[in-house]
This record gives structure tokens, C-alpha cells and sequence, in this order.
């Protein structure tokens, strides 16, 4: 596990999303693993902003996001609007290439990923109490794409987009399992907001326990953590 550490939001951004960039000029048929939630905007924003002045194509790449709400009461909070608005609207990929699992179905969305290749670069942010996709504390770490129940904690965490009223965030979503997400190949963790650096911590110790869900990566041969550098300071009592 590497740790990345760099000023701010904008830089992380920048810095994650000319991975991306590259990796996709590289191999134009990409697979990816998108995440949602306001860790990766930035990096959204740099591909965005970046990718035709770079030469890249996403015309042949793939997505798999990593998960979607169930009865999400405002169409535009779903994860597929939320991809639509801050990534695919602003670049070229084919929306017949963004995939996200699908409730009915959930484990099969494991076998299409295989089916395409298998994820090159999976972007991740984390939750506050260090779920990963919506893989909430006590997921078993074998667990593959499937439904699962929101803690109140994460409910709560996310209700600001929901105009505040807990009553209107969605009580479930499908979400990649642990396993699935430790299947790819490269993986990006963005931690970029204060609120995460009890996360840091657990995964700066090595711990790897489900308790923590994140701390899973511990065992990934090939993740990067990406961490701003007022995290940094905390978590790793540094200057
Ligand atoms: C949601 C998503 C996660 C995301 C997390 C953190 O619950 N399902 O994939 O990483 O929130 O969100 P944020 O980046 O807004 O802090």
C-alpha cells in the first residue's frame, strides 16, 4: 500500500485524474471502476477538463460503477444521475459502456465485469466509519456484488443530499462486495476530507479486520491512497 500525500483537494484531483488519463491513452479499451460521492469530483472535473488537450479517448473504455441506491426517491440523487452530471456527460464514453449492478441481479454483475476483462483502475472513496462502495462494517470480506442494508451513520453522512430530510435517503443499495473490489487490478483510494482520519489511522496500522471494511485493501498487492496533506499531519503526527 503507497501512500500518496499532496496539498489539497485540486491537487489530488489532478494528480488521480491524470492516472486515469494515462492509463487510458495506454489501453483505450480501460476498464474502470468509478465511485461516487464528493471525494472524486475533482478527479472527474481534471479528466474532464483534460482528456481531448491530452489526446485520450474513452470511446472504447468501460465503466462498472461500484454501486447504486434501491428506491431512491429523487431521481437525481441516483448514482447513475450523479455519474451522468460530473463524468460521462463530459467525456466520450458510450453510455451502452457505463454499467452500475443491478438489484435483480446483483451477483451477476460480478460475472459481467469478469466478462469485460476485469477492472483495470478502481476509484475509491471511503466513508466515514470506512465502508467502501456501500460495503457497510461487519461485510464479510469474500462477499461479491450484492444488496445491502445503509447504517443510520451512513443514512445520516449522506442525507445533505437529500436537502437535509433523513426521511427521503434511500434504507438500501447494491453495491460491489469487498471481493469484487479487491479483483482489480489497480486500485485509488481518495481521502481528502477531515472526516476520514480515524479511516487513515485503521489503515495506517495494517489492520485488517471487517469491522473496518477499507482495511481489506491492507492486503491488495497494487493501492494507492491518496490523502491530503492536513490528514497526513493527523494521522501520521507529522509537520
Ligand atoms: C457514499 C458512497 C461511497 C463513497 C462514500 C463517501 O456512501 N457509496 O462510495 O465513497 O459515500 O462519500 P464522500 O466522498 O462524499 O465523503
Amino acid at each position: 500500500m503507497r501512500f500518496i500525500i499532496l496539498e489539497n483537494k485540486v491537487e489530488v484531483g489532478k494528480y488521480v485524474g491524470q492516472l486515469f488519463l494515462d492509463e487510458a491513452k495506454k489501453n483505450p479499451h480501460l476498464i474502470m471502476g468509478l465511485a461516487t460521492g464528493s471525494s472524486p469530483l475533482e478527479t472527474y472535473q481534471f479528466i474532464a477538463e483534460n482528456y481531448r488537450s491530452q489526446g485520450v479517448s474513452f470511446a472504447e473504455a468501460k465503466s462498472f460503477n461500484l454501486d447504486e441506491y434501491l428506491n431512491c426517491p429523487i431521481k437525481k440523487e441516483t448514482y447513475r444521475s450523479f455519474m451522468e452530471e460530473n463524468l460521462f456527460s463530459k467525456i466520450d464514453i458510450k453510455t451502452q459502456n457505463t454499467n452500475f449492478p443491478d438489484p435483480d441481479n446483483p451477483e451477476h454483475y460480478d460475472q459481467r465485469i469478469l466478462e469485460a476483462g476485469g477492472v483495470d483502475i478502481q476509484l475509491l472513496g471511503i466513508g466515514q466509519n470506512g465502508h467502501i462502495g456501500f460495503n457497510e462494517p461487519g461485510t464479510s470480506f469474500s462477499s461479491l456484488t450484492h444488496i445491502i442494508e445503509l447504517t443510520k451513520s451512513t443514512r445520516e453522512a449522506n442525507k445533505r443530499f437529500f436537502g437535509g430530510d433523513l426521511s427521503l435517503v434511500p434504507t438500501e443499495a447494491v453495491s460491489m462486495g469487498l471481493a469484487t473490489i479487491m479483483k482489480s487490478r489497480h486500485i485509488v483510494l481518495i481521502a481528502n476530507d477531515i472526516t476520514k482520519i480515524k479511516m487513515v489511522e485503521v489503515l495506517l496500522k495494517g489492520l485488517t479486520d471487517e469491522t473496518y471494511p477499507m482495511s481489506v485493501l491492507n492486503s491488495h498487492p497494487n493501492c494507492d491512497i491518496v490523502l491530503t496533506r492536513d490528514i497526513f499531519k493527523i494521522a501520521f503526527k507529522a509537520d
